[in-house]
């Protein structure tokens, strides 16, 4: 290994973090419906779902590694009320989206993991829509408003989040047919 960081240990490090930020998000649904916010709740459910689909897929990579792993992961032990919890989780997702899955994927690169490279990509391009979506609830709860209720769809292959599926053919990150997606209610 000559100390050098593989594909390998990087696709563990994605799984416990994408697996943490799951619960936590879970979590932080709970505690957004504790606080009358039906609208954050069903944000934050919506996240964890994707969270999990990137966790299955990263797992999937792994394959037959097996034995104790003692690596660090990038995540927030945090919570707080639904405006903090926001912010967290906006920090944590921006800090995937700019930092972290870019140097995974030059790893998996440089190494010719194709298949750890795709699912960085994957995990990357849906961390942007994270980024995207905990910049519109911050909005929103520096207004002092409830996420609008909206519906969201989740692709089962890459974890995708979509607002709204009509009249889209495929999913726009995964490439699948758009029923690979399923309804948060
Ligand atoms: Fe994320
Ligand atoms: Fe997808």
């Amino acid at each position: 290994m000559n100390g050098k960081i593989m594909p390998k240990e990087l696709i563990i490090i994605a799984y416990i973090s994408e697996a943490l930020a799951s619960i936590r998000y879970r979590i932080f649904s709970e505690k957004a419906e504790d606080e009358g916010f039906r609208g954050f709740s069903r944000l934050f459910r919506a996240l964890s779902h994707s969270e999990y689909i990137h966790t299955k897929n990263h797992l999937m990579r792994v394959g037959g590694s097996r034995g104790i792993q003692k690596l660090v992961t990038f995540s927030e032990v945090f919570l707080g009320n639904t405006g903090e919890n926001v912010e967290s989780a906006l920090r944590v997702e921006e800090f995937e989206y700019y930092e972290m899955y870019p140097a995974f994927i030059e790893v998996a690169r440089v190494h010719g993991d194709k298949l750890a490279e795709l699912s960085f990509r994957w995990t990357l391009e849906v961390e942007k829509v994270h980024v995207d979506l905990l910049r519109s609830a911050k909005d929103y709860i520096e207004r002092g408003c409830d996420w609008p209720s909206s519906s969201f769809w989740i692709c089962k292959y890459c974890g995708n989040i979509a607002i709204n599926v009509k009249g889209i053919a495929r999913c726009p990150v995964c490439g699948s047919a758009i029923d690979s997606y399923y309804e948060i209610s």
